[in-house]
């Protein structure tokens, strides 16, 4: 069957790469292992040990989660690259078996990257999953405190939730310490990830460093009560994917949310002038779409953008959750 045309390529070729590498894998096995890490990830909490504990839950991990965080992490990146300085080398701490490599390498394909991860079997996949591509992509054995080697970007993506609190803290400041550019932070789309990303945001701005994204200002959320700042990213659905987690539909929308943020004294790389960011999927009636955004004055409301406003209400007709508001 040939590929849905909505697929981006990086999501197609490792779709490809994830196929080759089941292979002869038995899929019980790797059900079994999926079905364990969902539940490990779902109760949350610091690991003591490692989650991902062999070949077998390592490469689960990378059927079942790699093409979500990708795609978050493609997400991320996307819109944060027009306020970021150019970046060629890009550090992944707790990559795994390289999702941010994989987004890095699309957004950036000149640059060098290196997956640093405490577990080899998550690097041995990821160099597997590499193979066939162009880039240059590193996998490197690394334990959270021991020495980060510096970067144009260094990417922390979904790695938080696994540690203790001092642990977090601990891992940005590690990530403030080797990036010479920006920092981007990702985590699950949940009010638990949102607060960790918040924490982070904290650890940043108190080391003297700007957001660029996905906030337009620099002062305390104005999200409160029930809602919190999340994004989403659509991932179409492999035949494997289906069959090891079950479920019919042909696609997932992964949540997550992020900070990027670049070192204060480099504001001539910050569009002083940021646009709002849009906070939820534009509601569309007739004559007119509402948008949900977070202001550069630091407020968060809605905005109405009817027929009468022309090319505005054009542009508003297209915008999506998660895109900068005006367009351009
Ligand atoms: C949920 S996975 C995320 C993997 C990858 N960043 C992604 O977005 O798909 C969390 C990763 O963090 C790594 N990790 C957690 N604690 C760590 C530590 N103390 N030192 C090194 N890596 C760690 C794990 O080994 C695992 O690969």
């Amino acid at each position: 069957m040939p590929p849905s045309p909505s697929l981006r390529p990086a999501e197609l070729r490792l779709r490809d790469a994830l196929d080759a590498a089941v292979g002869g894998v038995s899929r019980a096995a790797l059900a079994a292992s999926v079905e364990r890490l969902i539940g490990r990830y779902r109760a949350g909490g610091a690991a003591d040990a490692p989650i991902l504990s062999g070949s077998s839950d390592v490469l689960a991990y990378a059927v079942y989660r790699m093409p979500a965080t990708l795609a978050a992490c493609r997400n991320m990146l996307q819109h944060s690259v027009l306020r970021l300085p150019p970046i060629v080398s890009v550090i992944d701490m707790g990559g795994g078996t390289g999702a941010a490599a994989w987004a890095a390498i699309e957004e950036w394909p000149d640059a060098r990257v290196t997956v640093l991860d405490q577990v080899t079997d998550a690097l041995a996949l990821g160099r597997r999953l590499r193979a066939a591509e162009g880039g240059a992509v590193d996998f490197v054995p690394w334990r959270a405190g021991s020495a980060v080697p510096e970067a144009d970007l260094v990417t922390v993506s979904y790695v938080l939730s696994e540690l203790a609190e001092s642990g977090r803290e601990a891992v940005v400041r590690s990530a403030l310490g080797a990036a010479r550019k920006a920092v981007a932070v990702v985590e699950p789309g949940t009010p638990s990830g949102w607060q960790r990303i918040l924490a982070a945001r904290s650890v940043l701005l108190n080391a003297g460093w700007r957001v660029v994204a996905p906030c337009p200002h620099q002062g305390e959320c104005p999200l409160t009560g029930s809602d919190w700042c999340h994004f989403s990213a659509r991932v179409e659905r492999s035949a494997l994917h289906r069959q090891l987690k079950g479920g019919e539909l042909g696609y997932e929308d992964e949540k997550f949310s992020y900070v990027v943020a670049v070192p204060g004294d480099r504001a001539a790389a910050v569009d002083e002038g940021a646009p709002a960011r849009v906070l939820r999927h534009p509601g569309k009636r007739k004559g007119l779409v509402e948008l949900e955004l977070c202001r550069p004055d630091g407020s968060a409301g809605r905005a109405v953008v009817t027929k009468r406003q022309g090319a505005a209400y054009k542009q508003a007709r297209d915008v999506r959750w998660g895109d900068s508001w005006p367009v351009g």
